[in-house]
């Protein structure tokens, strides 16, 4: 890939990876892989490189953001848990969930990246690069999704540079995500609640806790979560949902065993399997996008498993822009 100057992408690697640790110690604005998508990772510790980082997405207001960590003694430094909370860490770390729990005090996290709250949310990610990254650095690297705010979360090294090229120091390329949704969030601030659907289906989680998951309030209501907004994961292109065929002008996102359709068709998982569907919902999007298409048709896809985190992401896609 071609790199502009200021933004090096470097193939994920020893040498690589101790290099991303040592941008992050000075600072800098690192993005990497994880099992889920990539993230734009900074020192949590360092309000400055926060600050930079916020800068670099275009977040219109200081949301909170997730502290990644390379395992469960390392989350302890930084949060309470409640017995529950240690229940779902045993069962699915590392893996595609951020919990919400009481910060620490003396947690090393900055005021800035947790916008003021007394909560931190806090995640393992499941994926090699992440994990030697994180282990290199030695400390807590907040990571939003790697991608200007407001636009699909990344898949891929070259997602990354489409968006932040030139304005993060350096990219690690670990190859395409496996699960390609962002992370399930569940909130311990009050009774266990599911804040974002994610790459861990809420059955997986109901099953470990024996109770079902709060849910949350409406993003009108309290925007706990900017993943809750409308229209937050966002193509270019008009997006009709539960569409059984394309009309005149769209082109076709299908799910499962397509109609058949002379224009631009991309399948999110033609045998119909939901963690195939998420691993390539948002690649497909921005292929849309790139392909010129200006109204998308988006078959249905069933609210069970992954389903429920797709559905959100289409939801968003497809709800009125301001
Ligand atoms: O899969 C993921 O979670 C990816 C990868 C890079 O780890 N990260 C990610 O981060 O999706 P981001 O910043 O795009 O989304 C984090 C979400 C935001 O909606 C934020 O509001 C919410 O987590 N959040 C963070 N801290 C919170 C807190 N203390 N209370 C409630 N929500 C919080
Ligand atoms: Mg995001």
């Amino acid at each position: 890939m071609n790199a502009e100057p200021g933004t090096r992408v470097l193939k994920a690697d020893d040498a690589s990876i101790k290099a991303a640790a040592a941008s992050l110690r000075l600072g800098g604005l690192v993005a990497f892989p994880t099992e889920t998508v990539y993230g734009l990772g900074a020192d949590a510790g360092n309000g400055e490189a926060v600050a930079r980082l916020y800068a670099a997405k275009g977040r219109p207001a200081f949301n909170p953001l997730i502290a990644h960590v390379a395992d469960i003694e390392a989350a302890r430094h930084i949060a309470f848990f409640y017995p529950d909370a240690q229940k779902l860490a045993d069962a699915f770390w590392p893996g595609p969930l951020t919990l919400v729990l009481p910060k620490r005090p003396d947690g090393g996290v900055s005021d800035l990246a947790l916008a003021g709250l007394d909560t931190v949310a806090v995640r393992v990610p499941d994926h090699p690069v992440a994990l030697a990254l994180l282990r290199a650095f030695g400390g807590p690297v907040v990571a939003p999704s790697a991608n200007r705010s407001g636009h699909v979360s990344p898949t891929s090294a070259a997602h990354v540079m489409s968006d932040l090229r030139g304005r993060v120091d350096l990219v690690i390329d670990g190859g395409a995500c496996a699960v390609g949704v962002e992370s399930t969030i569940v909130s311990f601030a009050g009774a266990p609640t599911l804040l974002r659907p994610g790459g861990l289906a809420r059955e997986a989680i109901e099953r470990v806790l024996g109770h079902p998951l709060a849910v949350a309030v409406t993003a009108e209501e309290a925007p706990l979560a900017p993943g809750m907004l409308a229209s937050h994961y966002a193509p270019k292109a008009r997006v009709r949902l539960d569409a059984e065929a394309p009309r005149d002008g769209e082109a076709l996102l299908a799910f499962g065993p397509a109609p058949s359709f002379s224009g631009t068709t991309f399948n999110l998982s033609p045998r119909g399997d939901l963690v195939e569907a998420a691993a390539n919902l948002f690649s497909h999007l921005r292929a849309l996008d790139a392909s010129g298409a200006k109204a998308i048709a988006v078959m249905s896809v069933p609210h069970e498993g992954l389903g429920e985190a797709i559905n959100d992401r289409l939801a968003r896609a497809a709800a009125p822009r301001n």
